[in-house]
């Protein structure tokens, strides 16, 4: 008898990703003389700008020296990261206690535990779109349905509560609100969570907050845990140390169970028992936790949350400019949305093809997100590409290493940005567009002034972008018709 390819199981059948979907279904290659620029990848750590939170480094260093942490540890978490949980997050608007913390595998696992703890086949979670797509995920193969309830677009930062409200009904077990928000960077104001909880409070509804980004904020925006706000609701917060300290890669995380009236003790057991699939996250990690909730500074995270409002600033304003792109300014989280004019690019999946066909930029289609039409984008990467590829010593960079003798052609479809930052001073943009043979002569001067001081650090707009040489490059611009980008004139206003 010969070996068969066996199926995957029903439960493993079910388990999509929307993200890996369509990203997956992307048939075209990217540009090989163009060196990728990965803007699809929500990890902070990617490009090494956004440093790993050094005391993190620092605690798990010692952690590991310890050989305290080399043994199996309690599947709930260790009692000492529980208690620097409480410690940091615990306030007098919702105290809660060590019992009350579950330490996980990152912030997916809190968000998985709490799902399959509260709910089962034939129910349903209401679930934002836009949103991020592991919700589904999550549901999905359990039978639970993710009902989806809609974020506001045009800013980014409300629920449609009406419609919400009309979502809910008898098998409805949870509400997730994911504060501030991947993708939309929309960050609640507090009268909006406060709206948000009365209905949760009016149809008895448990909340599951997904803070991840917490305070990661800017825009002026401000950050507000919806367990600050005397919650009437039993809320389950799912949190972890990837996004503000930088290490996704660690993989800790920790859900927080409030009870404000005593009716999660059998879904809290049913978490306990959940955990002890895979008898608790990484006790070196745990064991490290302590000290960098305590230890890490403020200069840390608002260092983070400068480069990543400057960078959505900058790309923001340039993308402004381009015909049928609109960015939306995000709050808080670290992502930007794009909308994408249809009559112009066509959908935002071949928009992304295209992008990455072309000029090796990967960026995520809004469907991936549940909201076609829109691009998502990372600002935190901007930077890195700039160190990257970048070099301060030169007049004129580039981002991709083109060859010079490619300039003619390439510059002539191609958006141009630039920007310099003196220390403690705002970033200046400087954009070129190409109006058939004619460079923006004010940017251009304003271009070359801002590149006459070499000490001064510079970052890189690498969103379909080389550096041109000003009005050199205009003098070798080809005469007659603009090759266009993506097959359409719109970028050439
Ligand atoms: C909204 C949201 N929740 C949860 C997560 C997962 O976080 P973790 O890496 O800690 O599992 C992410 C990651 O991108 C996210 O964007």
């Amino acid at each position: 008898m010969s070996w068969k390819t066996l199926p995957a199981s029903e439960n493993s059948d079910k388990t999509l990703n929307s993200l890996r979907t369509i990203i997956d279904s992307f048939t075209v290659q990217p540009n090989e003389r163009k060196k990728p620029i990965r803007l699809h990848l929500g990890d902070p750590s990617v490009g090494g700008v956004l440093k790993p939170c050094p005391i993190a480094v620092e605690a798990l260093h010692e952690a590991i020296d310890s050989h305290s942490s080399d043994v199996y540890e309690s599947s709930v978490g260790t009692l000492s990261s529980r208690e620097a949980v409480v410690a940091k997050f615990s306030n007098s608007d919702a105290p809660f206690t060590a019992d009350d913390v579950v330490m996980t595998s990152g912030c997916s696992h809190a968000l998985q535990m709490t799902i399959e703890a509260l709910s089962g086949k034939g129910d349903n979670i209401l679930v934002p779109h836009p949103g991020f797509p592991l919700y589904a995920t999550l549901c999905r193969p359990h039978g639970i349905e993710d009902r989806a309830y809609k974020i506001d677009m045009s800013t980014g930062d409300r629920i449609d509560l009406p419609h919400l409200e009309t979502l809910i009904d008898e098998s409805t077990k949870a509400l997730i609100i994911n504060n501030p928000g991947n993708p939309t960077g929309g960050v609640f104001e507090k009268e909006h969570l406060q709206e948000i909880l009365e209905i949760a409070n009016r149809h008895r509804l448990v909340v599951i907050a997904d803070e991840i980004y917490g305070d990661l904020v800017f825009n002026g925006a401000e950050f507000h845990s919806l367990t600050s706000l005397s919650p009437k609701v039993p809320i389950i917060k799912c949190d972890g140390i990837s996004k503000r300290w930088m290490v996704p890669g660690w993989r800790l995380g920790w859900l927080i169970v409030y009870d404000c009236h005593g009716v999660l003790s059998e879904v809290k057991k049913g978490i306990v028992a959940l955990s002890q699939k895979i008898v608790g996250p990484c006790a070196l990690v745990q064991k490290a936790l302590p000290k960098i909730l305590k230890e890490t500074s403020d200069e840390y995270f608002s260092q983070t949350r400068e480069i990543i409002q400057n960078n959505s600033r900058i790309i923001g304003e340039s993308l402004r400019k381009i015909n049928g792109l609109t960015p939306m300014t995000p709050r808080g989280a670290m992502y930007m949305m794009i909308a994408v004019d249809k009559s112009a690019y066509g959908s935002d999946v071949t928009f992304c093809q295209k992008i990455v066909e072309e000029e090796s930029v990967f960026c995520l289609p809004g469907q991936a997100f549940f909201a076609p039409a829109k691009l998502l984008i990372w600002p935190g990467k901007f930077l890195a590409k700039f160190r990257k590829y970048g070099d301060n010593s030169h007049r004129w960079m580039w981002v991709d290493e083109a060859p010079e003798r490619d300039l003619p052609t390439r510059c002539s479809f191609r958006f141009v940005g630039f920007v310099r930052r003196r220390p403690k001073q705002e970033p200046r943009f400087v954009a070129f567009k190409r109006a058939e043979s004619v460079f923006e002569q004010t940017c251009v001067g304003k271009c070359a002034s801002s590149l006459a001081n070499k000490s001064n650090e510079c970052f890189f707009l690498p969103f379909l972008a080389i550096i041109l040489p000003g009005k050199a490059i205009n003098q070798r611009l080809p005469n007659g018709g603009s090759p266009p980008f993506f097959g359409h004139k719109h970028l050439v206003p």
